[in-house]
């Protein structure tokens, strides 16, 4: 795999500005769920960063869970809409506080299908909270309750983002040129 360096365009989002934005998502959150019943719910894999970072951020108590979800479809930027549970929540989410935590909405198609999913186990509440929002691609129309960035129709890696897997420990959001970058063998 090729350094990011030689395959990045530009930085969209640098370390600081991202960690400053979740410290005001999370002091908002916090203020918003103050009663101990909030459940975040992190999209593996792209959620991972964001999750940690954000509930560092988050005073209230919470807890977490995770859940990995895959699109149906071959191609890698299509998706067919309807996403398939590859791994499920480990806790019963009846009268919690959801907050679901993403890296990103692009169609809003993954989004759409986990909404549908677990609104049907009867939560408390179920909300969205993403970091990055690329809402010139949208397909399917989703609430966003708390979202950290609008960004422009580029593909973006870093920060919990990856190119064919790589990358997602970056601390920013860059842009790829995709001019330098290689599929890896
Ligand atoms: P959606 O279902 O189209 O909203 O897609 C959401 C998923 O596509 C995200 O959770 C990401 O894993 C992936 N994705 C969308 N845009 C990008 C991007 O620019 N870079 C990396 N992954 C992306
Ligand atoms: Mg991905």
């Amino acid at each position: 795999m090729q350094n990011y360096k030689d395959i990045l365009s530009e930085i969209l989002i640098d370390a600081e500005s991202l960690q400053s934005r979740i410290a005001e998502l999370g002091a908002q959150i916090s203020a918003d769920y103050p009663d101990g019943n909030l459940l975040l719910v992190c999209i593996l894999r792209g959620g991972v960063p964001f999750l940690v970072d954000l509930s560092r951020n988050i005073t209230s108590p919470h807890m977490m869970d995770f859940m990995a979800v895959s699109s149906y479809g071959s191609g890698k930027r299509e998706s067919s809409g309807a996403v398939r549970v590859a791994m499920d929540l480990q806790m019963n989410i009846h009268d919690k506080d959801v907050l679901l935590v993403e890296d990103i909405v692009d169609s809003g198609n993954t989004i759409a299908s986990v909404l549908e999913l677990l609104h049907v186990r009867q939560p408390r509440s179920l909300k969205v909270c993403a970091l990055l929002d690329k809402d010139e691609r949208r397909e399917s129309i989703v609430p966003i309750h708390y979202r950290g960035f609008k960004i422009p129709n580029k593909f973006v890696f870093g920060y919990g983002l990856d190119l064919d897997e790589y990358y997602r420990n970056l601390p920013f959001v860059g842009v790829v040129d995709l001019e330098k970058y290689k599929l890896p063998d």
